[in-house]
């Protein structure tokens, strides 16, 4: 048996996978968000690692402990867990979804430069970034940030504490803007423009690679043995694309968790010229590009949930008939956005409505408002030349079939179901399956365990009404945008 762990915003997803990739149990356990600011996001350390240990004991209950070979993890990336010289938490982790270091990124910018952070890391800085952070809590919090021993993201939090390992893997180490991607390793100017020395931050590891054991008290505590392996993972969109079998030249994901992102792996590494997608390492050992939108289930989840009162998001689509006919716009910002505006002071806004606009025509403009900022980043690969003609799709609001289907006619593209649709847990599942030696390959892995169940193919009619729709979405973002401030 082989376990993935997914630490995501919301909760940790464990999942039990048995050799030949079927998945036999799995556990989901949630702890809270803090926005203490508006435009801020924290999280404990501490409550990922509690609800983690509950959850794989809960995971193993009822399966036979010494069959279970190795552990791996896909993590919600970005976030900075900063540690003491006692290795106790400094301070609450700062997510992605974090917009307070805007000073600190438009100082990297435009002070240091993007050229020059694209030549040293093949990235800009974005708010929710590491590095962007790490600058505003010198800033803001010297007095702890001169305590800082350990520099680590989520889920290395998570292997450091099993495992004692201090290590990160290359997918994740990308989204920091303190490594060099194109030469994977930290980047020496990087460090130094933040007075970082690098004993602060992790080793830097392939996600298949095994970097270490449980450490014995913590098997004692969850009754595993020691020997289990513990893998390096992935950032959760590396995890979520190996476990929709997104490897290798060309392929492409679309994750629509709390945040949504459009993933294009590739043997080869690439730039946009403005680099509004991120250009990040894999999972596989290449590269990708990538957008990220910071609200996307979530968005479909705060209209569904605080507005409307109801967490059944099913009975809210099924009366959606108008496709394509929609007047009303919905920009969906709520957390500000990074993929391709880079605006934490964005903001939500529905535009368009009129007296005879129902409940349903503003749902549906949720949906389509994800929808059309993906596309934002898709065409932006586009314009890079690559051409993406399906793509997999997974994620928490891929269950909903007409979301699929929007997202088919918008980007005109066909979109393939996963029959597991476990997203970055089962990603982290198979890389502990081949980091523990099981399979020879991740290519031999996912081809034996990916299966597709469904496929939604986009319609001429409807993708030339969305054409236009998306066209004028894109006139909304440049007429408010200075409102923001
Ligand atoms: C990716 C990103 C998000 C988080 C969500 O750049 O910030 O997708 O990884 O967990």
């Amino acid at each position: 048996y082989f376990i993935g762990i997914d630490l995501g915003t919301s909760a940790v997803k464990m999942l039990l996978m048995r050799d030949d990739g079927k998945i036999v149990n799995s556990v989901t356990k949630s702890y809270p968000i803090s926005f203490p600011y508006t435009g801020w996001s924290e999280q404990n350390p501490e409550d990922w690692l509690r609800e983690t240990k509950r959850g794989l004991i809960e995971l193993m209950a009822e399966y036979p402990k010494e069959e279970l070979v190795g552990i791996s993890f896909g993590g919600q990336m970005h976030g900075l867990v900063v540690l003491d010289e006692n290795d106790r938490v400094i301070r609450p982790a700062i997510l992605w979804n974090d917009g307070r270091s805007s000073e600190e990124t438009e100082f990297l910018n435009t002070s240091v430069g993007r050229n020059v952070l694209s030549e040293r890391t093949a990235n800009i800085a974005f708010a929710g970034f590491t590095l962007p952070k790490i600058l505003w809590m010198k800033k803001h919090e010297p007095d702890l940030f001169s305590k800082i021993r350990r520099i680590m993201l989520p889920k290395d939090y998570l292997i450091y504490m099993l495992s004692g390992e201090f290590c990160t893997d290359f997918s994740d180490a990308s989204g920091t803007l303190l490594l060099d991607v194109k030469n994977r390793s930290w980047s020496k100017e990087m460090l130094e423009l933040c007075n970082l020395n690098i004993n602060q931050l992790p080793k830097l590891c392939e996600s298949y690679e095994q970097v270490g054991t449980l450490r014995k008290e913590v098997a004692e505590e969850l009754d595993f043995k020691p020997t289990v392996k513990i893998i390096a993972g992935a950032g959760d969109n590396a995890a979520a694309a190996i476990g929709t079998g997104t490897i290798g030249e060309g392929r492409c994901n679309i994750s629509l968790g709390t945040s949504g992102t459009i993933f294009i792996s590739s043997t080869h590494f690439k730039v946009d010229s403005f680099n509004a997608l991120h250009s990040f390492a894999h999972a596989d050992g290449n590269f990708h590009l990538m957008g990220c939108m910071l609200s996307a289930a979530s968005a479909n989840q705060w209209w569904c949930k605080n507005i409307l009162g109801t967490t059944h998001y099913d009975e809210e689509q099924a009366n959606i008939q108008k496709l394509g006919e929609n007047n009303v716009y919905f920009l969906p910002y709520l957390m500000g956005e990074r993929s391709p505006h880079n605006n934490p002071f964005a903001r939500a806004m529905f535009v368009g409505m009129s007296l005879d606009t129902n409940r349903e025509d503003m749902v549906q403009a949720v949906l389509e408002g994800v929808a059309f900022g993906l596309r934002d980043s898709f065409e932006i690969a586009r314009e890079l030349g690559i051409k993406v003609n399906r793509t997999k799709i997974c994620g928490g609001g891929a269950k909903s079939l007409l979301w699929c289907k929007i997202i088919a006619n918008v980007m005109n593209v066909t979109v393939e179901i996963p029959e597991q649709d476990e997203g970055p847990a089962l990603g982290a599942a198979i890389l502990a399956a081949v980091g523990s030696g099981f399979y020879q390959d991740l290519e031999s892995a996912v081809s034996r365990i990916v299966r597709v169940k469904d496929s939604i193919e986009p319609e001429e009619i409807l993708v030339k009404k969305y054409e236009q729709a998306y066209w004028n979405f894109r006139k909304l973002y440049p007429a408010i945008k200075d409102w923001y401030g």
